[in-house]
């Protein structure tokens, strides 16, 4: 019998993603390596195995209820219940602009991932959830109206707004969620990787996918005295 921990991570074939598989594996964790593509997804956990680590492949689609629904009927019947649901899968759409400028075809895009796809998610696993589950939602300072409102502020400078809209309104998935689970023992975050190196945020970044990580795990890992229904950066709790 499994007696570790299980975590799943959605998105977890590279970026971010994978670096929150590899240290929840580090940290003892069975980590579920969701990837939409399955073949990008065994490359993943090929290279986490190898490492030594619990790693395995579970094909996931967060726009397709049908893949959704058998990844959570797998993890139902292999474990029996989810210890921590990271929520991580997310694009900036191809065509992502200003207001102004943005088609609705690339907005909804934004919106059947970023959100759509996370709610899916989040409801297909609630009812595995252990009684001292963690669920991390990822944000962003894009997301953040007090950083995109500050014309000083770098953030008031990209004009994506499907990707910061979506993100917004993972916000308040976030908030919504720690309030109906609020005295389950559930706790329920948003993670701000801060700008790291990956397909998304630009190879130029400064920031490792594993330093993003980190704040997503720390998260995962909380306490029951830990705190729900708040999104954190590196820095501490972000202002949104
Ligand atoms: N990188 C940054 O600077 C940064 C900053 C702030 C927040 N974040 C957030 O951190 C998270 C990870 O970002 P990242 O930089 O690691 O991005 P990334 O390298 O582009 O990876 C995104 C992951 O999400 C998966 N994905 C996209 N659409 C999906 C779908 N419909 N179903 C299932 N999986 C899907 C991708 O799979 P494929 O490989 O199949 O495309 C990939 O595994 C995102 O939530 C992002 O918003 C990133």
């Amino acid at each position: 019998m499994n007696t570790n921990k299980i975590a799943l991570v959605t998105g977890a074939n590279k970026g971010i993603g994978k670096e929150i598989a590899r240290q929840l594996g580090q940290a003892g964790f069975t980590v579920l390596v969701g990837s939409r593509d399955v073949a990008r997804g065994e490359v993943a956990v090929k290279e986490l195995v190898a490492e030594g680590l619990d790693a395995i492949g579970i094909q996931l689609e967060v726009t397709d209820e049908a893949s959704v629904r058998a990844a959570a009927e797998r993890v139902g019947a292999a474990y029996g219940r989810l210890d921590v649901l990271i929520n991580n899968a997310a694009i900036i759409p191809e065509g992502d602009d200003a207001v102004s400028r943005i088609g609705d075809g690339v907005l909804r895009e934004a919106f059947e991932t970023n959100v759509l796809g996370l709610v899916r998610v989040t409801q297909a696993f609630l009812p595995l959830l252990a009684e001292d589950a963690r669920i991390v939602n990822l944000s962003t300072s894009l997301a953040s109206f007090e950083q995109v409102g500050d014309p000083e502020s770098r953030m008031s400078t990209v004009l994506t707004l499907g990707y910061n809209s979506s993100k917004a309104a993972v916000n308040m998935v976030t908030v919504m969620l720690a309030n109906e689970l609020r005295g389950t023992g559930i706790l329920v975050n948003g993670a701000d990787p801060g700008n790291c190196a990956t397909d998304m945020g630009g190879w130029s970044a400064v920031r490792t996918p594993a330093q993003g990580a980190a704040v997503a795990v720390g998260l995962a890992t909380l306490g029951a005295d830990g705190p729900t229904g708040q999104v954190y950066a590196e820095e501490g709790r972000l202002a949104w």
